[in-house]
């Protein structure tokens, strides 16, 4: 195998180069040999190693690393290397591909450096950023700073489905996998889908890759988003998904649809073009963020009252929680089977 064989002294420094670069094979031990250490490597590094009084060799009978234990407790471990006070810094994160994400205190930002460092280095990530402040805006777009690392392009791979976008421009929530991995399910063959809040896919791939509609038209309003959902379709081979890029109001086709998909918060506003959509008769996949204490009434009135402003009869609801949202607030989801009402001949 291909090992850097470096100085201890310069040891360090180079394999957080050389980690930095995706470039240490994991797999294997590092080994120490006459006051060098070697670094086992996936490739030959284009890093300068005589910087490092370092140079390439190739060797056999390196030592296997033995699977890791509870990555929790590395990651303390590395923490109280770096001289992180224990209870500081973060015990959970989430990861997308080779980017990790966590939450910081005000007492941890001290330790933003080695914070970033501990993760990146036990869990073998590329990039590690701070999540700032949650999502924002109509555009739901996040706002992270970087802990660690560079590259924000990820695929995260979910459900046999591939999405890939830019971690500090684009949301991904896992609070929302359980409807990611079901929605497929709630689609028949032949289907028509409208997806009014395509985003990069979330609803729409899963559909695409599981399901055996006739046609999705994904909508999407942030041209960032937008930009990802074609990738995406290109890297799932989704060949029936037409993306329509702008607001749903204009660009959603009309009476064409058995299946409406509205994942955003302002779905309520857009009732009216849900119900457009549909060719008579279909189910709407509503979400909504609603006060706890006013589950299911709520969601199910705003949609009852828009089927009726439109003719359409609800002939049947399923509600759920996906997630609380925030203190006594939760994400709901509510699937109505409506049908337009049969138009009764005028009586004089
Ligand atoms: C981020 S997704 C919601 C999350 C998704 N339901 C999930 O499972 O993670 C919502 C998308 O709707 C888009 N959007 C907002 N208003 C829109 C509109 N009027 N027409 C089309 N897309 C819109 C936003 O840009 C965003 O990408």
């Amino acid at each position: 195998m291909r090992v850097a064989v470096v100085p201890a002294a310069r040891a360090e420094d180079l394999r957080k180069v050389l980690h930095g670069r995706g470039i240490v094979d994991r797999t294997v031990r590092m080994a120490k040999r006459d006051g060098a250490v070697l670094i086992p490597l996936t490739r030959d590094p284009p890093v300068d190693l005589s910087a490092y009084g370092a140079r390439l060799e190739d060797r056999d009978g390196m030592e296997p690393r033995p699977r890791s234990r509870d990555p929790r407790e590395e990651v303390r471990e590395r923490l109280r290397r770096y001289g992180v006070p224990d209870g500081v810094a973060p015990t959970k994160w989430e990861r997308f591909g080779d980017v990790v994400v966590v939450r910081l205190s005000d007492a941890a930002r001290e330790y933003r450096a080695a914070i970033g460092s501990a993760f990146a280095e036990t869990l073998d990530a590329q990039t590690v950023l701070e999540d700032v402040s949650g999502i924002h805006g109509v555009l739901r777009t996040p706002q992270v700073e970087i802990l660690w690392g560079r590259g924000m392009e990820v695929v995260h791979r979910e459900g046999g489905v591939r999405y890939k976008f830019d971690v500090a421009k684009i949301m991904f929530s896992s609070g929302n996998l359980p409807e990611r991995t079901s929605i497929a399910s709630k689609v028949r063959e032949g289907d028509v889908v409208v997806d009014l809040f395509a985003g990069i896919g979330y609803f729409t791939l899963p559909i695409a890759v599981h399901a055996r509609a006739e046609r999705i038209y994904a909508c999407e309003l942030n041209p960032v988003a937008f930009h990802y959902l074609v990738e995406n379709l290109r890297l799932n081979r989704a060949e029936n998904v037409v993306p329509l890029l702008g607001d749903c109001r204009e660009t959603a086709p009309r009476s064409v649809a058995d299946v409406v998909l509205m994942g955003h918060f302002s779905a309520k506003d857009h009732l009216d073009v849900a119900l457009d959509v549909l060719r008579g008769a279909g189910l709407v996949v509503y979400h909504e963020l609603c006060p706890r204490e006013q589950f299911p009434r709520a969601p199910l009135e705003h949609v009852t009252e828009a089927a009726h402003a439109r003719w359409y009869d609800v002939e049947s609801v399923h509600s759920r929680i996906l997630k609380s949202y925030a203190p006594g607030i939760v994400h709901a989801v509510l699937e109505a089977h409506v049908r337009r009402r049969p138009r009764t001949p005028m009586t004089r």
